[in-house]
């Protein structure tokens, strides 16, 4: 059984579809009404990170429904909020951290960028409001949030809305806005950042946010380690902060705590969601270095924000149960081992006319389908590759998660593989069969 927006009363986010109707979910996997089984390679939006169907979670979240369901972030405390807070700061790149939780990735982007404006005012810095961002990037869909990010078919039509922020080629090596190699680049990308803050004037720039691997938008692009260390330099020399978006990258999605660590990066503010509580509740966290939170907290003053379900009860005991979870059963590990598994499963693939890459770290890979592999040429955005290939797969009971336009905006094709880390190799294989199983079917041109 499908369901389409013809029937019934939902507002689908997709009004051209018909979606299977989900039943239940057990570890990788997916069931519907009809008893079809999916297994999960993509874990939603790269959120299901330690499965589905964990009682451990379940249990935590309706037994702190059962004592108090909602408190609000002004009035009370309460010991999850306490507890999650903390052990969030114990995998963190800093010493010390204070930790403000909302409900999704886009409302921390949002929280982030206005913390850094409120935090130069408040230092007497008045100008410093512009932001720089990354081409491609992604982070979020709330106006701000997406004036940030760099995604043409979201922001298109909206654009009288949008405040457009400071744009600078991603550390994207496989499409290099150069067409260079690394070293030989020379990591122009990265020293692009301090042009554009001498352009605009360091009085004028607030911070800089870029994924530290990149999601969607570049399809799980890994930049070279020397990138981060040159933008730590440049944010330190010019006074602007540095904000890292580890919504999809964060809790061990990479393999480790967090994408930061395989660059020893120090950033200043880092974003949080999705796998925060592997799916089982909205939940999403800023993430800031004491010392800045210290200098509104010295001067009488609270961050200007207010959200109804911030810090929310049962949010923070789903995401303590989890953290705890992925501790207990060594996960972030297992995202580390289980993703060189599917890397190498998946790196036969490379010898396909239509696949042009396949890249990323842990368990967040990237398939980049090309028209012409000499020349990255992208298939043209009419053929609708990608939707093809999501629609067989979807077919034969496999979940992926997918991204266009990252050529030049409009054209350019991925596959985004994000399991969650509980996989198994039976199941990794399986993943290959199927995708090897619909690449030679996908013809090269309607
Ligand atoms: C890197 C990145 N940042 C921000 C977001 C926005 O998060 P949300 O959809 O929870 O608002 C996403 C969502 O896909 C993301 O991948």
């Amino acid at each position: 059984m499908r369901l389409h927006y013809s029937e019934g009363h939902v507002f689908y986010r997709n009004l051209h579809y018909s979606y299977p109707v989900i039943s239940y979910g057990r570890k990788s996997c997916l069931y519907d009404e009809d008893g079809k089984k999916y297994l999960d390679a993509s874990g939603g939006a790269s959120v299901v990170n330690i499965g589905h169907g964990v009682k451990e979670v379940t249990g935590a979240l309706s037994r702190q429904a059962e004592k108090i369901g909602y408190l609000n972030g002004l009035q009370f405390t309460h010991y999850p909020v306490e507890k999650l807070a903390e052990e969030i700061s114990k995998i963190l790149p800093f010493p010390e951290a204070k930790v403000y939780f909302l409900t999704s990735g886009s409302e921390t982007t949002e929280a982030s960028i206005k913390l850094a404006r409120q935090y130069w005012v408040e230092k007497g810095y008045k100008n410093k409001f512009r932001l720089i961002s990354c081409k491609p990037s992604y982070h979020g869909n709330t106006l701000a949030a997406l004036s940030l990010s760099a995604r043409e078919h979201y922001q298109n039509i909206f654009r009288p809305l949008l405040s457009e922020s400071i744009k600078i080629p991603a550390p994207y090596c496989y499409r290099c806005s150069w067409k260079e190699k690394f070293p030989a680049c020379e990591m122009k990308c990265a020293h692009e950042l301090e042009k554009s803050i001498l352009k605009s004037g360091k009085e004028n720039v607030s911070a800089f946010i870029v994924e530290v691997i990149g999601g969607a938008s570049t399809g799980a692009a890994v930049p070279p380690v020397d990138y981060f260390q040159i933008v730590r330099k440049i944010c330190d020399k010019y006074e602007v902060l540095l904000i890292v978006d580890e919504i999809m990258t964060g809790v061990g999605r990479t393999g480790k705590w967090l994408a930061c660590h395989h660059f020893d990066l120090v950033p200043d503010l880092i974003v949080l969601g999705k796998g925060l509580t592997g799916g089982y509740f909205p939940l999403s966290a800023l993430v800031v270095k004491k010392e800045i939170v210290d200098s509104l907290y010295k001067k009488g003053k609270s961050f200007i924000h207010a959200q109804t379900y911030s810090h929310h009860p049962v949010g923070c005991a789903a995401g303590l149960a989890t953290l705890s979870y992925i501790k207990k059963n060594s996960l972030v590990d297992k995202s580390l081992i289980m993703g060189d598994a599917l890397l190498k499963e998946l790196s036969p693939l490379i010898s396909h006319p239509h696949v042009g890459d396949i890249r990323g770290k842990g368990l967040l890979l990237g398939i980049e389908f090309v028209q012409e592999k000499k020349s990255k040429k992208p298939f043209p955005r009419k053929r609708k590759y990608v939707e093809e290939f999501l629609s067989k797969a979807m077919d034969k009971g496999l979940i992926l998660w997918s991204n266009t336009g990252l050529a030049d905006g409009m054209n350019g094709d991925l596959i985004l593989l994000a399991p969650p880390f509980i996989i198994s190799q039976e199941e990794i294989s399986q993943i290959f069969n199927v995708l090897r199983d619909i690449l030679f079917k996908m013809k090269s041109l309607n």
